[in-house]
């Protein structure tokens, strides 16, 4: 497209502005630029922009009356229902030995509150192996696929999508090259990018970042679903015979990657669709909740709910919405295809009120210090008002939960500290359970819960590598009886007590 053709189609879009600075532009600049506009398509961008904007005004207020929480015959649990957690864990490993079970790690964001300039799954929070959120979820996959082996003799390998965006699809890919896909088969890690959406000013004027740069972000988690269709990702798992789909988000540390007993749950229940919750622990807590709207299930977003809401408590003191997303998903492969081939176009885009970086009239970069504009997403979790059969499984968030969003600061949440403290708890639980004890230098026995009088609020330094145990299994033989000093390192060379350790 020539310079003037540009001119004419944003003049019909309403966004001659992003043309601005042109006259300005060196050849190369005005390349680029051209490529980046031609990208967009202006009119279906501008009727989101109409649409997004509509929807967000009132619907805070308006959601109140409309919300029911998740009836219990949808409801199965870790807990109460213990006694049939081996069988769902069971029908789980055949689909998994049986090639039917696909992940799909949702790693497109920009991790802005976490602030590192790389993707979040490379993040080291410090544990004793230093191994990033990458590798240990692929560590869960490939002792997941042996499991399997062992269980039903029959070898099987779990294909994992990995979703980046156009920002973080090549630090991604080489990271998992230079780690030699973490042992893995490199042919069953795919990564595959979501669209990206421009930032826009509340009067929908498309935001430039530079003379020559207009501000583009990841289209949402719900990015998925029309990336899944544009890059042949759906046909992919079609051609494998993939059944079941795993869907979770790359910064919990503690998640249970494509969890048999999840799969199973859903897979015995007929679900087309399911969610795995924990009991949310406060009103404010950032986690959405699972819940029905006007009958249809439904996440209602953290952002989005009213305060009032959040802090309705049921007739037991619980809080009345307490199912929290824990962005844990499983979908049938045939309702996924539902969704990418005939739902995705319906799905609304919800608003974020941010603070975007601008240049001003004269080409000066600004970075506002209250919200100036807003980004456009789609959520992942918006196309379970289409299943027909919907189920929620509540774990225990001790086990299952510990989320990466922050960086580190005294007493923050979500951090570095906090999910390496999950992680290590979870795993001095397991060697407790199995039979194992902790002294410490003076040969005493530590407490299994420490006193926080000795400033043991520190939890004991132990790490069982996935390599060894998914979820607590096969580490009896290994510590049944025996005494160790913290920091302890349970991997696949054996049990070691480290000497010396960084954190
Ligand atoms: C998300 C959930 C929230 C849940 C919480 C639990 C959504 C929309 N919200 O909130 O209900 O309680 O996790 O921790 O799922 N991502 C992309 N592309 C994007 C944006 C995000 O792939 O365009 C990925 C991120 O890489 C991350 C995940 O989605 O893996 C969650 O994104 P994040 O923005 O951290 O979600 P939260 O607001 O924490």
């Amino acid at each position: 497209m020539d310079a003037r053709g540009l001119f004419q189609r944003l003049a019909e879009a309403e966004q001659s502005h992003l043309l601005r600075f042109w006259d300005q532009l060196s050849p190369e600049e005005r390349a680029g630029l051209t490529l980046d506009l031609q990208g967009i398509d202006f009119q279906e961008i501008n009727g989101f922009f109409r649409k997004a904007t509509d929807v967000s005004r009132g619907s805070v207020e308006k959601m109140d009356g409309r919300m029911a929480p998740v009836p219990r015959e949808v409801l199965g649990s870790v807990t109460r229902d213990e006694a049939r957690v081996k069988s769902w864990e069971q029908t789980g490993l055949q689909c998994i030995s049986r090639g039917k079970v696909a992940v799909v790690l949702l790693a497109g964001g920009q991790g802005s509150r976490l602030g590192v300039p790389y993707p979040k799954g490379m993040f080291d929070v410090g544990l004793p192996s230093r191994k990033t959120l990458f590798q240990v979820q692929a560590e869960r996959i490939l002792k997941l696929q042996q499991l399997a082996e062992e269980t039903l003799h029959s070898k099987s390998s779990i294909p994992w999508y990995i979703m980046t965006s156009s920002r973080t699809m090549d630090s991604t890919e080489e990271f998992f090259s230079r780690h030699d896909y973490f042992g893995l088969d490199k042919n069953n890690v795919m990564f595959f990018w979501q669209g990206m959406l421009p930032a826009m000013d509340h009067q929908g004027k498309m935001i430039l970042e530079s003379k020559s740069k207009v501000s583009m972000a990841p289209d949402g988690n719900g990015g998925l679903y029309r990336a899944l269709k544009n890059q042949g990702v759906l046909e992919h798992m079609q051609q494998r015979g993939v059944e079941c789909i795993h869907v979770y988000c790359v910064d919990n540390i503690l998640v249970k990657v494509a969890d048999p007993a999840f799969l199973g749950f859903c897979v015995q229940h007929h679900a087309d669709c399911g969610a795995k919750v924990v009991e949310k622990s406060h009103p404010t807590e950032a986690v959405g909740v699972v819940c029905k709207v006007d009958g249809k299930y439904q996440v209602v977003e953290y952002s989005e709910i009213a305060m009032e809401t959040a802090q309705k408590r049921g007739a037991d003191g619980r809080l009345l919405f307490n199912a929290g997303n824990i962005a844990n998903h499983f979908f049938s492969f045939s309702f996924l295809k539902d969704v990418v081939e005939k739902y995705e176009p319906s799905l609304q885009h919800h608003v974020a009120q941010k603070k975007i970086p601008f240049v001003d009239h004269r080409g000066r970069l600004s970075t506002p210090d209250k919200p100036n504009g807003i980004k456009m997403e789609k959520f992942v979790f918006d196309v379970f008002q289409f299943a027909e059969t919907f189920v929620v499984y509540e774990v225990l968030r001790e086990d299952e939960f510990s989320p990466l969003k922050n960086a580190d600061r005294q007493n923050g949440r979500d951090t570095p500290t906090t999910a390496r403290h999950a992680l290590m708890s979870l795993h001095h639980r397991w060697v407790l359970n199995a039979g194992g004890h902790f002294i410490d230098e003076n040969g005493t026995r530590l407490p299994a819960i420490p006193s926080l009088k000795d400033r043991s609020d520190l939890p004991i330094k132990c790490e069982v590598s996935p390599l060894v145990s998914y979820g607590g299994e096969g580490i009896r033989a290994l510590v049944k009886d025996r005494e160790f000093q913290s920091p302890l390192v349970i991997d696949e060379s054996g049990v070691h007590q480290l000497v010396r350790d960084g954190k």
